[in-house]
């Protein structure tokens, strides 16, 4: 049953959907001395001809229900269309949080069925969402599918840019209309659409200061306190001051988000559900560092040293007052 909160939040989001400016993110062949500049540099662009996913252009939620084998996958449950991540392990620094999403485990199978059932039912109350890394436990269709990706392409890119190893391949199968919210990963990512469209926003790491991150000991660290479709000017004032860019990536298509970017994702009313596949790459560790210091070194900085000080003082409640004692008069 809506409460009249989230009736009254629905509302205000449809109906006063707060528009900041946004550039289109180029859509360029792989092949463009331009798109390999874009990736050099740490800039966002859509490759359209990569093949990375070529081999799985035929997924779609009953070849994956028949074919990806009885494994336990991990499927969110909302309340709204909104699947805002937290860390399960920072649940217990912060007394009062309550997680905006239930984890569960379930057979593809099992998620295929329930997520047919919402759509047949129009059923707006509750939306899911399956977010597994894939790993050995799928049957050997969707292997053969997996090793016929462009590793070629995808291990040239690895080695231009000096990246670190392949950490993992998030497979997302979502619902039109879920939403995650503006947040950053520590990792650089290739994202192959492979079913389906999304809308991505994308903001560069200078816009920090705009976005308000939760403090790192929090659960929803990396995410923005920033609510994009009805910010608090008054909670986040520099939210005014927020641009950004965004673009549509479907079948085929590949977006490179480089670490630290932040990005908000959108499963587009189209298909009925999107299926997606990322690339998680380490970032190498730059050996000589160069002044003035990127945004991105800026917020790795930043996260380390909000992380010391926590360590040292061991209470997230002291570090307001220690954090002004260290500025307030001295730097300011
Ligand atoms: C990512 C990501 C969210 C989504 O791949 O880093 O945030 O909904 N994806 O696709
Ligand atoms: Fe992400």
């Amino acid at each position: 049953m809506a409460t009249e909160e989230n009736q009254s939040e629905s509302r205000l989001s449809s109906a006063t959907s707060y528009a900041f400016p946004l550039k289109d993110i180029p859509r360029l062949s792989c092949n463009d001395r331009k798109a390999l500049e874009m990736i050099r540099k740490s800039e966002p662009v859509i490759l359209t001809d990569t093949n990375l996913v070529a081999s799985a252009l035929h997924w779609s939620l009953d070849y994956l229900a028949d074919h990806i084998g009885d494994g336990n996958f991990t499927v969110y449950k909302s309340d709204s269309h909104k699947f805002k991540y937290y860390s399960d392990k920072k649940c217990k620094m912060v007394k009062e949080f309550r997680p905006p999403t239930v984890q569960m485990e379930m057979k593809f199978k099992d998620f295929a069925a329930l997520l047919k059932r919402k759509q047949k039912e129009r059923d707006c109350s509750e939306k899911i969402y399956l977010q597994q890394a894939l790993n050995d436990s799928v049957e050997k269709t969707i292997v053969y599918d997996f090793v016929n990706f462009n590793w070629a392409w995808l291990t040239e890119q690895q080695t231009l840019n000096n990246w670190g190893p392949l950490t993992s391949n998030l497979l997302l199968v979502g619902m039109e209309g879920n939403v995650t919210p503006v947040h950053y990963d520590e990792q650089e990512n290739f994202f192959a659409q492979i079913y389906g469209h999304k809308r991505f926003k994308l903001f560069h790491p200078d816009q920090y200061k705009n976005l308000y991150p939760y403090p790192v000991y929090h659960p929803h660290d990396r995410q923005s306190q920033v609510n994009l479709d009805c910010p608090d000017f008054d909670k986040f004032p520099n939210a005014r001051n927020l641009t950004g860019y965004q673009g549509i990536v479907g079948p085929g298509d590949v977006l490179y988000i480089p670490m630290y970017w932040w990005h908000e994702v959108e499963s587009l009313k189209d298909k009925g559900e999107t299926i997606s596949v990322n690339f998680w790459y380490m970032s190498r560790s730059v050996d000589k560092v160069e002044h003035p210091l990127s945004a991105q070194q800026k917020m790795a900085m930043t996260r380390n040293i909000e992380k010391m000080i926590l360590q040292a003082l061991d209470d997230p409640e002291e570090v307001p007052s220690f954090m002004q004692m260290l500025v307030l008069g001295r730097y300011t």
